[in-house]
């Protein structure tokens, strides 16, 4: 096992924009509105809000602690770290669960989406977007009536795109050739360097599209549907999502804090950097909220449409408005922005290991790891075409997860999201919480006793075990 010393961010900034940037992605721009659209608005939003805070941000002090504390790959940190407290050394299956299922299981699919969002910035330039309203079986009808026609052109455009696997898979190079190529530079080099530039240009986009939705929306009322409590509509399943869209959201469970705070140097303080980075990321998908529902709602469109919020419904409104070519391709410039410092983050985990373990170098084990991601990101691109009606679990009757078809796609979804990242959360907690030496992890945070450290300890090893057993169950049955 090599086990020389790895890079180190060069500034806390530095760090904080790579923690950032790996938090803030799909989760909060694609998925989190339509999550928060699918489960009741503010009701939901309420409810994520309290995860972040009470199971996030702990685990999230945990992951950078643990992989601070031991320097290396995911993988051999947790390995570190169990013999220094004399524990199993099997620990470091939570780090193998989830560099390798999580981090690339995730990858798969997240490029295939990411590239759909760079597919969908060229047709924005391109006016396809207002040419859905300028059709002529459209442009004959108005009111509801014009919005019902419209609606199925924006259906035809991405189902369109979902019926064309080669170019699916075409996007789907790109972006993972990017994510390699970031990733390959080393961590000064490429991902710090690209975090630098893309950061401040995801914030200022932000803003600008804000500010468009402010003038141009019904701001007001996506700020009543964001955060005017009801929760008459909570149920079980609210409470499910809302713990999963955390740990997915704050990049938790698959390794990546966990390889990021590897690169921490000591003397950055992980209970103010775990709070920045959960803040700016819960920020981030409010905003993106705010800059998303007000033009939906501009048009009567539908809020609870799931994923297609973005790839169907989105589009609509920027056809119509004034100057919606500009920032429609805005938008998915800030998708594609979001998604590629996140993407960075899930190949990094396995990356370090192949390195450290294999002795390969960084090129190779970047090549060699997104590669892996690449082919199988391959099952979700034909679960939308030419496998769309293939279920590899119908031999065993699963046809279905939560009403959707179980194709590749949903079952790897649903496997990463809804099985490695809640079990793998409740073990890194008990890890955090009941193996590791608590002397340890006081000493690695730079707390004294009581205080913060005392209330994360608390919280990492009674609150956050208990809560998502509860969840899991329950999510079992
Ligand atoms: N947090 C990112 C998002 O919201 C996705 C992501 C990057 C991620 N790295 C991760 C999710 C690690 C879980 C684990 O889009």
């Amino acid at each position: 096992m090599a086990s020389g010393p790895h890079e180190q961010w060069s500034s806390r900034m530095a760090f904080i924009f790579a923690a950032v940037g790996s938090a803030v992605g799909l989760g909060n721009i694609w998925r989190f509105p339509y999550m928060a659209g699918e489960y009741g608005g503010s009701a939901f939003v309420l409810i994520y809000i309290a995860f972040v805070l009470f199971i996030g941000v702990p685990v999230l002090m945990a992951e950078l602690t643990i992989g601070r504390r031991g320097g290396m790959s995911p993988i051999n940190s947790v390995k570190k770290l169990a013999k220094a407290a004399k524990k199993n050394p099997r620990w470091s299956w939570i780090g193998g669960l989830g560099s390798f299922g999580g981090g690339l299981g995730l990858l798969s699919y997240y490029s295939v989406i990411a590239g759909l969002v760079l597919a969908y910035i060229i047709k924005a330039a391109m006016g396809v977007f207002a040419g859905f309203w300028a059709d002529p079986s459209v442009a004959a009808l108005t009111g509801d009536a014009a919005n019902a026609a419209v609606r199925v052109q924006s259906a035809g455009e991405i189902n369109g795109l979902f019926g064309e696997p080669g170019v699916m898979i075409f996007w789907h190079l790109v972006f993972i050739g990017f994510t390699v190529f970031i990733v390959a530079r080393g961590i000064n080099a490429g991902l710090e360097k690209a975090v630098t530039y893309l950061m401040p240009a995801l914030f200022l986009i932000l803003l600008v599209l804000v500010g468009y939705a402010m003038a141009a929306g019904e701001f007001a009322q996506a700020v009543r549907y964001l955060f005017e409590p009801d929760f008459s509509k909570v149920t079980g399943e609210t409470v499910l999502a809302a713990v999963g869209q955390a740990f997915f959201s704050l990049s938790l469970t698959v390794g990546t804090m966990l390889a990021y705070g590897a690169y921490l140097p000591k003397n950055i303080s992980i209970h103010k950097s775990a709070g920045i980075i959960a803040a700016s990321d819960t920020a981030v998908a409010l905003i993106a909220g705010l800059a998303i529902f007000p033009l939906v709602f501009a048009y009567g469109l539908e809020v609870d449409q799931g994923p297609s919020l973005i790839f169907e419904t989105l589009p609509i409104a920027f056809g119509a408005m004034p100057g919606g070519a500009i920032f429609g391709t805005l938008f998915f410039i800030l998708l594609a922005i979001a998604a590629i410092t996140s993407s960075i983050s899930l190949l990094e985990p396995a990356v370090s290991y192949f390195e450290e373990k294999q002795g390969m170098n960084r090129w190779k084990s970047a090549i060699f790891a997104g590669g892996a991601a690449f082919v199988i990101g391959l099952l979700s691109v034909f679960s939308y075409n030419e496998w769309a009606d293939l279920m590899p679990l119908g031999f065993v009757g699963i046809t279905e997860v939560n009403g959707n078809p179980a194709t590749f796609y949903t079952l790897i979804d649903f496997t990463v999201s809804s099985i490695i990242m809640p079990v793998g959360g409740l073990l890194l907690a008990i890890f955090a919480g009941w193996v590791v030496l608590r002397e340890d992890m006081r000493d690695e945070m730079g707390l004294p006793e009581g205080g913060i450290f005392k209330i994360w300890h608390v919280l990492v090893k009674y609150v956050c075990p208990v809560v998502l057993i509860i969840i899991i169950i329950s999510g079992l049955t």
